[in-house]
């Protein structure tokens, strides 16, 4: 199996008052940075709006892994897409058109990704997988960082896995990501990791970034 693994640092517990201070802590050990996008209707809780997203997104050196947990999503994923995300993921619960909504994001050149809240099955959504890059199957439910990891949740990894067959689509999971719960996710199939208390409750988060890396690539 290759070591072929991404870390993805979500920035939803860092200090807001300073991202640009907290996200140059990790840049240099971190693929991406995890944008978490709430609108208080999706999940009950609210992070960016799309203005102050875009500036995030504009402003930071190392490409942004846009997750919108935002109802009605169909056309708010394309504009992440047009601000220049790298990846945007969306909820297969929020978007009425899955196929048109990737191929939106596709056009602008970002990596498109739908994700699954914990009572979603993927089985529903076989059919699409030949229209995105990434799943995400959420390993708590979305809402909040802090999280205990769902291990139940890593059936649908390993059926998501099979699913996707030899197809080169990257397998991310999000909550409660932490150095005890990461090889439990990699083993399952998971590629792609986001971690957000983890890194930023670490003393030294970009030593964190590397140890979940480390120990996510070992086997
Ligand atoms: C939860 C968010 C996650 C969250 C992860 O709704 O989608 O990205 O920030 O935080 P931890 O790693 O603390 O569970
Ligand atoms: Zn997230």
């Amino acid at each position: 199996m290759s070591n072929d693994i991404r870390i993805t640092p979500s920035i939803l517990n860092a200090n807001r008052e300073n991202l640009a201070a907290e996200i140059s802590r990790i840049a240099e050990v971190s693929d991406y940075i995890h944008l978490d996008v709430m609108d208080n209707v999706f999940v009950p809780n609210f992070t960016f709006d799309f203005d102050s997203a875009t500036k995030i997104i504009q402003e930071t050196s190392i490409p942004i892994d846009s997750h919108l947990m935002v109802a009605e999503v169909d056309n708010i994923a394309i504009n992440y897409a047009e601000a220049g995300s790298a990846s945007v993921t969306f909820h297969v619960e929020a978007c009425s058109d899955i196929r048109g909504t990737a191929a939106g994001i596709r056009r602008y050149g970002s990596r498109a990704s739908f994700a699954l809240k914990p009572g979603t099955e993927i089985d529903l959504y076989e059919d699409f997988l030949d229209a995105i890059d990434m799943v995400l199957i959420m390993t708590v439910e979305p809402g909040f960082g802090g999280q205990k990891f769902m291990v139940e949740m890593m059936e649908k990894v390993r059926r998501t896995k099979k699913l996707m067959g030899s197809r080169p689509i990257w397998l991310q999971v999000d909550g409660g990501v932490s150095l005890e719960t990461i090889e439990i996710a990699r083993d399952a199939g998971a590629d792609t990791f986001v971690a957000g208390s983890a890194v930023f409750s670490a003393e030294d988060p970009a030593a964190m970034v590397m140890q979940l890396r480390e120990r996510a690539s070992i086997r």
